[in-house]
Parts: structure tokens; sequence; C-alpha cells
């Protein structure tokens, strides 16, 4: 059966809604169910009594583990909890998200940076890769291994919730599932079959995220005005955060307080269990311009390098980086 006219209203009817601006792929593309399936993403966190099927399951998960990953290292886990026993202290540690206690099923993307280490230790080799930089290839690949779980799962048919909050206890969360050092929680995941419908959130405009050649924010202003508008008439925030300390808008903006909103402080916690010989520092106070572009983290030990001598050094070898979002 051609299912690419369908699919191709599919696209053209969630990209005006996403972004603001219809696309209209050729009829004969390759691909359209697929990118109809992506584009029409909506997360849900109510479920019905339908029990996902276990041969369903594995095949997701092995799905999301064909991701790519960084040098092939393969350094993402999943935990899958079916001990209701588990699933209910997860859920009262977090708190205040009931949906979770209620989700048919619940699993825990994790980053393993301490796979490579083992296989090294075991090989009689010296790991050489203990730097920040291992951090952020194994948070990649547990990105990806999620990204694609959720994709597969939407294709077929259940809907799924990305529960970060699990990173607010990352030493509790880790004790209840066993969690060993170098084994961090990136996020939650909550999924089963959708009790209603989804809708399509509005997206910034790919004006904003998009960028040719250089990174160019001269139009960021008024594009965001224009986002904030169509947001508030299409997908109005229900709730606002933090009110007491920035008070109520009666037109809440596109996280308008989001770059003031307090973030959580148990990063420096994480990228411990990361990789123990990483050493972050807390935040800083954020006074000084360095802060400021690198607020939460700081490398210590080996070569002390200020974030300011980084960036102008960079700055040296890719001369455009400096001045150019002046454009
Ligand atoms: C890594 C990640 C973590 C998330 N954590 C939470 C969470 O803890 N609680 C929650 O209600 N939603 C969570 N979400 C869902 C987002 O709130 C949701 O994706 C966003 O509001 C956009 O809505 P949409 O996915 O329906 O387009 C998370 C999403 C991602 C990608």
């Amino acid at each position: 059966m051609n299912t690419n006219g369908n699919s191709a209203d599919r696209i053209a009817n969630a990209t005006q809604q996403r972004f603001g601006e219809r696309i209209e792929p050729e009829p004969d593309a390759v691909g359209l169910e697929t990118i109809a399936t992506m584009l029409e993403h909506s997360t849900f966190r109510q479920w019905d009594e339908r029990p996902v099927d276990a041969g369903l399951l594995r095949l997701l998960y092995a799905a999301a583990f064909s991701s790519p990953s960084k040098g092939d290292m393969q350094q993402a886990d999943i935990i899958q909890v079916v001990d209701p026993a588990i699933h209910e202290s997860i859920a009262d540690l977090i708190g205040g998200m009931d949906w979770i206690r209620k989700a048919p099923v619940l699993l825990i993307f994790c980053g393993n940076g301490r796979r490579m280490q083992r296989v090294a230790e075991w090989r009689g080799k010296s790991f050489e890769n203990d730097r920040l930089d291992h951090f952020f290839n194994v948070t990649c690949d547990a990105a990806l291994v999620l990204g694609r779980f959720l994709g597969a799962a939407e294709a077929s048919g259940l809907g799924c919730c990305p529960v970060s909050a699990v990173r607010d206890k990352p030493d509790e969360i880790s004790e209840i599932l066993g969690l060993p050092d170098g084994v961090f929680p990136i996020a939650g995941l909550c999924a089963g079959y959708p009790s209603g419908a989804g809708r399509v959130t509005p997206r910034l405009p790919l004006d904003v995220t998009l960028h040719t050649d250089h990174y160019d924010e001269t139009r960021l202003p008024q594009l965001i005005d224009t986002y904030d508008r169509r947001r508030h008439d299409l997908a109005p925030y229900n709730s606002q955060r933090e009110v007491e300390r920035f008070g109520w808008a009666d037109s809440y903006r596109w996280r308008a307080n989001a770059a003031c909103l307090s973030g959580r402080t148990s990063a420096p916690s994480f990228a411990r269990r990361a990789s123990a010989s990483i050493d972050i520092a807390r935040p800083r106070e954020r006074t000084d311009d360095s802060a400021r572009s690198m607020p939460y983290w700081r490398l210590v030990g080996g070569s002390p390098q200020s974030n300011r001598d980084i960036r102008s050094s960079l700055r040296q070898r890719f001369p455009l980086i400096s001045g150019r979002t002046a454009k």
C-alpha cells in the first residue's frame, strides 16, 4: 500500500503546527512515514491499562542499542524496572509526578563510563581517556539510545515521557538500582499505550535553531517574540515556574524565566560518577564573564587554565568565533 500521500499531508500539517512553516515533501520521496511519525512526536504522561508486550520491548531495546556510538565504545545501558517495589521507590523518591507510579513501563537510561575502564584493566592496559571528553562521549551515547528508543516506541504506538527528575537524586537512584561508580542515570523513561490523543507542541522556528555556515542570532529577539505569541495561542503553558521569585505573567512566554531558573545542583555529583578521576568544581559565583559563559563546569587538576584563556586560545585558532554573533 502506498501511504506516501497520507504521510505527505501529515508532514505538511505537523511542520506547520510545530514550526509555523509548512514543509511539503516531494510525494515520491522515500521514508515519509518515518519522518511523519517523528514530526508528530508528543510526550505522554497518561496511559491505559494495556500491558506492553515483553517481546515488543526487547525489539525496541535492540533498535535503541543499534544507535551510532562514539568510537564504537557502546557506553550506554538501560535498566528496565520490573519489580513493582523498585518502581514504587523511584516514584516515591522523585515525588510530585504521580504518573511515574502509574506508568506501565519504567526504564532508566544510563551512561556507562565504567565498562571501557574495566576492559582496559582486564587487558592490562592503561585507560587513556579519563577526561571530561569521556563524560561527553558517554552522555552522547546514552542520549542517542534514549532518543532512538523513544522513536521506535512511538512508531509502534507507545507514548513516552522522559524523566530527567531521576537526576535530582543521583546517589539515591544509584543505590536503589545498584549502579556502580562510572554508571550514572541520564534520564528515566515512562512508556505505555496512551489513554488520550497527543498534541504537536510548537518548537522554535528553524530560523532560530538552524544556521548556515556561521552561527547567527541577529534576529533572535523578533523571532522569539513571534514564537512566544504562537506558543501562547496554540499551546499555552498551564503552569508557571518559580512564581514566588518572578511573579505571575499574564502571557507566559516561552520559558520566559528559563535563563534565571535555578537548575539542579546535582551535576557535579554526576560527573564524578561518570569517572572517578574527573574532578568537577562546584558552580562558581556567576560574577565574571568566564563564569557566565561556562557556569557549571570547570575542570580542576591537570593544567589549570581559566575559561577566559580557553576562549581566547579558541579565538586564535578559529578567528571567526569572535564577534560572529554581531553579524
Ligand atoms: C531529557 C528529557 C528529560 C525530561 N524530563 C522530564 C521530566 O522530568 N518531567 C516531565 O514531566 N517531562 C520531562 N520531559 C518532557 C519534556 O517536558 C517535553 O519533551 C517538552 O515539554 C516538550 O513537549 P513534547 O515532547 O510533547 O513536544 C523530558 C524530556 C527530555 C528530552
